[in-house]
């Protein structure tokens, strides 16, 4: 990792380009701390398709007692099955895992509902104390891509920016109007992804949070396309017509690696049947991997989970 110079990026809710150097880590760090002394509550976002991949390595130590509602954001796009579990496994760390649509809005109101129940305690203390409007001022957090700025949009609808000369807001923050009880802080937490493994990172890169290049993409693709083998079978076969049986025998031999072998296999086989091909009809695996990735990104493979739960069979 190099010595970060200019770590204004972790501010600007930067999308996937963001490379997480010291610098911003740090910055991210002393942002979230600052501007969690000033809510009451916080909206955690996580990607539905990878709840596991998409958290905060450090969430429980940064958000320290912070009440929380934790939202698995695209639900849209993730294994209605595989979700259903994931709000149960949470459940079961005393976690109420809420799935959200924040393109079409399904799950903000629960979202909502959600933070009162979180509050009540708080707001019948202030009742007693005869403040019978107090306003529950919350902020949203997550990693680059997770769909926090929609989120944030669709949980507002029409409502206005509230700025200013009201009693608890400070000049100068800006806090988004939800209904007459909560208020958002404008700028979501940037959280930084998890690095520990080089499956989350692989996760991460289809799901679009973490960026890739050109280098690696073909790598990315092949880690979906061997995943997609061993547990969407019949995905590939029906959008790109490949014959997932014959990649799976061909390569059964060479055991070095199986992403190298079965998944680089398929990736060829997928820009073979799909156009994607060099001068002389040789695969053109970089075209096929962009496109089977923007296929995944776009929901045009279905609705895939990259996290199973262990021992899930699907
Ligand atoms: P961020 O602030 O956390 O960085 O994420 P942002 O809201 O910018 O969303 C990142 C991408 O994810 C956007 O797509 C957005 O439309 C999409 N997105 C957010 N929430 C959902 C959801 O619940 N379901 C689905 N299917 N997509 C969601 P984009 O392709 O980058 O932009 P655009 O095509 O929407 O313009």
């Amino acid at each position: 990792m190099g010595i970060n110079r200019n770590p204004t990026e972790a501010n600007k809710g930067a999308k996937t380009n963001i490379q997480w150097f010291p610098g911003h880590m740090a910055k991210a760090r002393r942002l979230l701390a600052e501007n969690l002394s000033k809510v009451d509550a916080v909206v955690e976002l996580l990607d539905a398709r990878a709840p596991l991949s998409s958290e905060n390595p450090e969430i429980d130590k940064l958000l320290k007692n912070k009440p929380r509602v934790v939202a698995a954001n695209k639900s849209d796009l993730a294994d209605p099955a595989v979700t259903a579990e994931y709000v149960r496994i949470f459940k079961e760390r005393g976690i109420r895992l809420i799935p959200v649509d924040s393109r079409s809005g399904a799950g903000t109101a629960q979202v909502r509902e959600a933070l009162f129940e979180l509050m009540a305690e708080k707001l019948s203390r202030k009742a007693e104390k005869g403040l019978q409007q107090y306003t529950i001022k919350t902020m949203v957090v997550g990693i680059p891509n997770v769909g926090k700025s929609t989120f944030i949009n669709r949980l507002l609808g029409r409502n206005k920016a509230v700025t200013g000369d009201r009693p608890g807001v400070t000049r100068g923050e800006q806090w988004l109007r939800v209904d007459d009880r909560i208020v958002l802080l404008d700028t979501p937490g940037l959280l930084w992804p998890r690095f520990d493994d080089q499956r989350t990172g692989f996760v991460l890169s289809c799901a679009g949070s973490i960026k890739d290049d050109v280098t690696d993409r073909s790598e990315i693709a092949s880690f979906l396309l061997l995943y997609l083998l061993d547990n969407y079978k019949g995905v590939l076969a029906d959008k790109y017509g490949i014959d997932e049986a014959a990649v799976l025998e061909e390569a059964a031999d060479n055991t070095v690696s199986r992403l190298g072998t079965v998944g680089f296999r398929a990736l060829e086989e997928v820009a073979l049947k799909n156009g994607c091909l060099r001068k002389g009809g040789v695969a053109d695996v970089d075209r096929a991997s962009a496109k089977v990735l923007d296929d995944l990104r776009a929901g045009r493979l279905g609705r895939i989970s990259l996290d199973l739960p262990e021992g899930f069979t699907r």
